[in-house]
C-alpha cells in the first residue's frame, strides 16, 4: 500500500466541508470589497521566488520544492501566492487593463517545513493583493477585510498585531545600526544567521532560533517622517473601521519584500503555529520584478489553521434530505426518475443500489443521515406511487403519487 507523503494530507469530510465554507465566506467578503479572482499556476520558474520572496529567507533557502524539470528548467512549487500574482500583474499589464488592482487567490502552497499540528508541507492559502494604491486607507481596508472574513467564517478570539518596517530610506540607516549590533554578537548567533547577516541583517530578527532574543534586545527602527505619517494614518483608519489591533515593534515577517505596514493575525488556540493570517505592504516589489512603480498591500490566510479553529463548531447539515429505495429492477427505473425529479426540484437525494435487498437499502438510508426514505415497493410500482417514511420520527409514513412526491417532500422539509 502506498501512503501519502509526510506533510501532505487528504482532506476528508467533514474537514473538507469546513474548507468549502471558509472559501465561500471569503468569496462573499471579496465581493463586498471589489476583489476579483486570479488563478495562478502552482509551478513557476524558481527565479521568481528567489527574486521576490528573497534569497536569504528560510522559505527560499531551505523550504522550496525546487527541481530541474525534464526540459532542464529550474522550477519550484509556489511556496506563497504573492510572487505569482505580481508576475501575472506585470505579464498581463493588469495595471492598464485591470479594473482596480484588487485580486484574490485560493490554492495550495508548498513548503518543505518540519510538519506538525497546523504546519503542513502542502497547505491552502486564501490571499488578497491590492496593487497600485499607496494610501494608508488601502492598508486599513485590507486589514479590516481580513478581520471581516475571519468573523464571517466564525473565527473568534484572534488578535491583530501591527508594525511598520519603514521604506528603503529609513532602513538604510537602520541596516548599519543593526549590522553593528549583530556583528558584536556574531558568536552567539546560529549558523544560518551568521551566514546571512551581512547580506540581510533584518532576517536575523525573524530567525526561528535567535529571533526572539534578538528582537527583544536589538535597537528599534526609527521611521522617517513620511513612513511615520503613513503608519499613524493607517491606525486612524483602522480605528474608524472598528478594528482592534496592537502595535508590536518586534514584528518583522519572514519574507523580504515588505515595506511600511506589516501585520499578523494570531490566536492562542493553536499552540506554536499561532499565525492564522499575515501580510503587509510591498511598495517596491512590482518595480523590482520588472513592472511599473506600483505600491501594493496584501495578506494570506492559512485555511488549514482556520479550519482547526472551527472544527468543534456545529457544522451545517450536508446529509441528503431524501434517500430512494426500490424493491426491484423495474421499480429501480421509476426510482431513478424520482431521484432526477427531486433534484430538479432542489431536494437533495441519494440512493445505494436498487439491486440490493430492501433491508440493505434501508440500512444505507439510515446511515446517510437523510430525513426521509422514499420507497417504491411492488405495490407502489403497480399503483404509480411511493411511500414516504420519516427516518427521524419512526413510524410516520404516507403514500403519494410519484408525480406529487417532490412537492410533498418540499412541504414536509419546511415543517
Ligand atoms: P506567510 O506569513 O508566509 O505570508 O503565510 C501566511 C499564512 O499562511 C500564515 O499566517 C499561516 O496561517 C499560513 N501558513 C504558512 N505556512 C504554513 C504551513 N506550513 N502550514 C499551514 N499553514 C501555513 C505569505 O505567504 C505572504 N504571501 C502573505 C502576503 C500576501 N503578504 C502580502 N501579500
Amino acid at each position: 500500500m502506498i501512503n501519502s507523503l509526510r506533510g501532505f494530507r487528504d482532506l476528508l469530510p467533514p474537514e473538507s466541508d469546513l474548507f468549502t465554507r471558509i472559501e465561500a465566506a471569503a468569496r462573499e467578503v471579496f465581493g463586498l470589497y471589489g476583489y476579483q479572482e486570479l488563478r495562478i499556476p502552482a509551478l513557476e520558474k524558481k527565479e521568481l521566488f528567489v527574486k521576490s520572496t528573497g534569497d536569504t529567507t528560510d522559505i527560499v533557502e531551505k523550504e522550496m520544492y525546487a527541481f530541474t524539470d525534464g526540459g532542464g528548467r529550474e522550477v519550484a512549487m509556489r511556496p506563497e501566492g504573492t510572487p505569482g500574482v505580481v508576475r501575472a500583474y506585470i505579464e498581463h499589464n493588469l495595471g492598464q487593463t485591470g479594473r482596480n488592482g484588487k485580486y484574490f487567490y485560493i490554492g495550495g502552497m508548498y513548503r518543505a517545513e518540519r510538519p506538525q499540528a497546523g504546519r503542513y508541507r502542502e497547505f491552502t492559502q486564501i490571499g488578497a493583493e491590492h496593487i497600485g494604491n499607496p494610501s494608508p486607507a488601502a492598508d486599513a481596508e485590507s486589514i479590516s477585510m481580513l478581520v471581516r472574513l475571519l468573523e464571517k467564517a466564525g473565527v473568534e478570539g484572534c488578535s491583530v498585531e501591527l508594525n511598520s518596517l519603514g521604506c528603503g530610506e529609513c532602513r538604510k540607516t537602520y541596516r548599519e545600526i543593526l549590522l553593528a549590533f549583530l556583528r558584536a554578537r556574531a558568536e552567539k548567533l546560529c549558523e544560518p544567521c551568521r551566514g546571512r547577516i551581512e547580506r540581510n541583517p533584518l532576517r536575523a530578527l525573524d530567525c526561528k532560533i535567535d529571533g526572539p532574543w534578538l528582537s527583544a534586545e536589538a535597537p528599534k527602527l526609527t521611521l522617517c517622517p513620511a513612513c511615520a505619517e503613513h503608519f499613524d494614518t493607517t491606525q486612524k483608519y483602522l480605528g474608524t473601521a472598528g478594528v482592534a489591533y496592537k502595535v508590536n515593534t518586534s514584528l518583522v515577517r519572514g519574507l523580504d519584500y515588505y515595506t511600511r505596514t506589516v501585520f499578523e493575525v494570531r490566536t492562542t488556540a493553536l499552540g506554536s503555529q499561532d499565525a492564522v493570517a499575515a501580510g503587509g505592504r510591498y511598495d517596491d516589489l512590482v518595480k523590482s520584478m520588472g513592472g511599473p512603480q506600483a505600491p501594493a498591500i496584501g495578506w494570506a490566510m492559512g485555511v488549514d489553521r482556520v479550519a482547526m479553529l472551527l472544527k468543534d463548531k456545529p457544522a451545517p447539515d450536508t446529509a441528503p434530505k431524501t434517500f430512494i429505495v426500490a424493491a426491484s429492477k423495474e421499480a429501480g427505473e421509476k426510482a431513478f426518475a424520482l431521484l432526477t425529479a427531486l433534484r430538479s426540484a432542489g431536494v437533495s437525494s441519494d440512493f445505494s443500489s436498487f439491486d440490493l435487498s430492501l433491508k440493505s437499502q434501508m440500512r444505507s438510508a439510515d446511515k446517510s443521515g437523510a430525513s426521509f426514505a422514499l420507497i417504491i415497493g411492488e405495490d407502489e410500482l403497480k399503483a404509480g406511487t411511493c411511500a414516504i417514511k420519516s427516518l427521524k420520527t419512526r413510524g410516520d409514513q404516507q403514500t403519494v403519487p410519484l408525480s406529487d412526491a417532490p412537492s410533498t417532500l418540499k412541504q414536509l422539509l419546511k415543517g
